[in-house]
């Protein structure tokens, strides 16, 4: 039996989100040692209710969960993507309260503690905007040395973005955050829309989660025909994009996806290209914007049906 992969998920929940959640606790591989929550698609606070409750649907309320950043770092929060995710996160459906408050720490003391106390264990698993991230790593300026590394959902190197021409949505949430996270000296992999975005579950298979017999599924048919609408009424596919749960994909199984390595910046201006994640397409430059930064793993290709089979076959995992 291979060991565990222990990982800490930042998240906003969020459907994509919720998704993501179900499909790392029930695979085998993978250790949820705690969750920590962001603003993003909805406040914080509504996130943070919203993780706890994707737990107890999951049986797993033992699992703590840390709330963390209202807004980002250098600007006001842009507001919840409820025309995305619903008012409250979940595709506006009835949800039963959460079990419990969250943990004592807030989200960047949460995820030092447990890093600090695992050298070299832990994989942080962000998918939502990075400003807890960016948090611990000005709290704790060693964290990614003590880190087995990152798997973002973030960011768009060679596709246009989805927040606006320029930027993925987790990336303008908090470019300045971004920008630290990206800088950060452990292995990063990064899941933008360049595979998120060709990674498509369709709308029969989301049907099919219907006759799925688990509280996990049940949910998952509530809230996904909200998100599936939203992609359909904005030229999106006759589906949903498969954004934060490719990086549980890739923690089980890599081979599904290509990459190329180079180091990445964000622009972090106050005009039309903030948000974008640039990488140096040539060799690292060894001086300027670039330099000193280590390349980070970018996902460029993705076998889509796979990795979409392999979330549904976790779905029906009882
Ligand atoms: O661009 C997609 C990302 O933004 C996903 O993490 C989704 O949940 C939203 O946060
Ligand atoms: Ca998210």
């Amino acid at each position: 039996m291979t060991t565990k992969i222990p990982i800490i998920i930042d998240t906003d929940p969020g459907i994509d989100d919720a998704m993501a959640i179900f499909y790392a606790l029930a695979s085998p591989e993978l250790d949820v040692v705690g969750l920590t929550t962001v603003f993003g698609n909805a406040h914080v606070d509504v996130c943070t209710d919203n993780a706890i409750r994707i737990l107890d649907i999951a049986g797993r309320s033992h699992i703590p969960v840390a709330q963390g950043a209202a807004r980002p770092l250098a600007m006001p929060y842009r507001g919840p993507a409820d025309y995305v995710h619903g008012v409250n996160g979940l595709a506006d459906v009835a949800l039963p309260l959460p079990s419990r408050a969250p943990h004592a720490l807030a989200a960047a003391h949460f995820i030092i503690e447990q890093v600090m106390a695992a050298p070299g264990e832990i994989t942080l698993v962000p998918i939502g905007p990075l400003t807890n991230i960016a948090l611990a790593m000005l709290l704790q300026p060693d964290l990614p040395q003590h880190l087995a590394g990152m798997v973002i959902m973030g960011g768009n190197a060679f596709v246009p973005g989805n927040a606006s021409p320029a930027a993925e949505a987790n990336i303008l949430n908090d470019p300045e955050a971004a920008d630290i996270v990206f800088g950060a000296d452990c292995p990063i992999v990064m899941c933008g829309l360049d595979v998120t975005e060709r990674t498509i579950m369709s709308s029969e298979q989301i049907a099919g989660i219907a006759s799925i017999d688990n509280d996990r599924a049940r949910l998952a048919a509530q809230i996904l025909p909200y998100y599936r609408d939203f992609h359909l009424s904005h030229g999106g596919p006759d589906g949903i994009h498969v954004h934060d749960s490719t990086c549980i994909s890739y923690l089980l199984a890599p081979q599904h996806y290509r990459a190329v390595h180079h180091p990445v910046r964000v622009d972090c201006g106050q005009h039309v290209g903030r948000g974008k994640t640039w990488p140096t397409t040539r060799h690292a430059l060894a001086e300027g914007p670039w330099g000193g930064r280590r390349a980070i793993t970018i996902l460029t290709e993705v076998d889509a049906a796979a990795v979409v089979a392999l979330e549904l076959s976790r779905l029906t995992v009882a």
